[in-house]
């Protein structure tokens, strides 16, 4: 973006991690400012912000006040204490009368209830922030060779639509790919889960499937019959199993979003409600750094799903001779 060139509106972005970096960029690409703040804060996050086009402010009044729009992009464990930072801020005296209401969009992996909960604290403490429920399916925005964005779906959801928003709502909600849902609070984040749940449950099976395999000493069977029998499985799991290991520790909490989002929003009892074993699952392997980092290296040499099953087994009778 030249400095000539005023911005179209601007948003704060908590947090920088890869989606928050690819949204970054997207957003600036297409005329709009960016900030965040990251004080306390490691010195390479703050590089990394700068790096890429993102202001620095040192309070989350100042963000506030500087933003038309925040949106939170963290894991879902910090979520809720996210939400709860805008709403500490802009309840400050310090946060300053404005033309346009503040706008926060909630992009993260939480079940319903999570942002019916944050809606209700919004309502409650800060009323006059418009929040806007959504979910982000798909990976961080990328620029191509010809110039164009591959972006990912944002589903949102709420009472208050972007495309109503000032300044630039509309043009916002274009290039962020938005997609309103529901005017009900938790119907977007509750669409991103009944996504999620498919992929990560799968990949949850083949960690179990494969494992077992390899302690029985039929893995190269398994994956010859999958091939045969059930190819789109073969594929799923094997790109499934070999991305899997760094994420791991960030899906924990999500499996148990998504368990939380079938149970009070499909219904299914705990004795139904798949899910919470398979928070446990990924802690599993997120507990096994070694496993991660061992792994994440194993990719780099062209390395496979059989890989991660031999580790995953070699953790699993790590932990049984431990217990015995
Ligand atoms: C920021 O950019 C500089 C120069 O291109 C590079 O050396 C540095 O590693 C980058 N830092 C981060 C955190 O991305
Ligand atoms: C309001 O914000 C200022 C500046 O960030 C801070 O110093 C102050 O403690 C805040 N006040 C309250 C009541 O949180
Ligand atoms: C919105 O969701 C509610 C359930 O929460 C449903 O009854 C309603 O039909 C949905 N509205 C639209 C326009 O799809
Ligand atoms: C992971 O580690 C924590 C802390 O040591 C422990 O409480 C938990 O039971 C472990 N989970 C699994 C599935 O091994």
């Amino acid at each position: 973006m030249g400095s000539s060139v005023s911005p179209l509106a601007t948003l704060g972005i908590l947090s920088i991690g890869d989606m928050g970096v690819g949204i970054a960029k997207l957003l600036s690409a297409h005329q709009y400012r960016v900030i965040t703040n990251a004080e306390g804060r490691s010195q390479s996050t703050k590089d990394r912000a700068r790096n890429n086009s993102i202001d620095l402010v040192t309070t989350d009044v100042d963000l506030c006040n500087q933003a038309d729009y925040i949106l939170s992009i963290v894991p879902p464990r910090d979520a809720l204490g996210t939400a709860r930072r805008v709403i500490d801020a802009s309840s400050n005296s310090s946060f300053a009368k404005r033309g346009n209401p503040l706008y926060f969009i909630d992009l993260n992996a939480i079940s319903p209830r999570s942002a019916r909960e944050i809606n209700d604290l919004f309502s409650k403490s800060s009323p006059d922030v418009r929040l806007i429920d959504g979910g982000i399916i798909g990976g961080p925005p990328k620029r191509q060779e010809d110039g164009k964005w591959t972006r990912p779906s944002v589903v949102v959801s709420g009472p208050h639509r972007l495309v109503d928003a000032q300044p630039s709502g509309k043009h916002l909600a274009e290039v962020l790919s938005m997609k309103h849902v529901n005017d009900t609070i938790g119907s977007a984040t509750g669409l991103k889960m009944c996504f999620a749940s498919l992929s990560k449950g799968f990949t949850a099976l083949a960690i179990e499937s494969f494992t077992t395999a390899h302690n029985l000493g039929v893995t190269e069977q398994l994956k010859e019959h999958l091939e045969q029998f059930n190819p789109m499985a073969a594929k799923t799991a094997e790109r499934g199993l070999v991305s899997m290991p760094p994420k791991a520790y960030r899906w924990v909490r999500e499996m148990e979003e998504i368990a939380e989002t079938f149970e009070a929003d499909g219904g299914f009892e705990d004795d139904e409600s798949i899910f919470r074993p398979i928070a446990r699952v990924y802690e599993l392997v997120a507990n096994g750094t070694e496993l991660g980092r061992e792994v994440t290296e194993d990719r780099k040499r062209g390395k496979t799903a059989g890989d991660v099953a031999t580790l995953m087994s070699e953790g699993t009778q790590r932990r049984k001779q431990k217990t015995e």
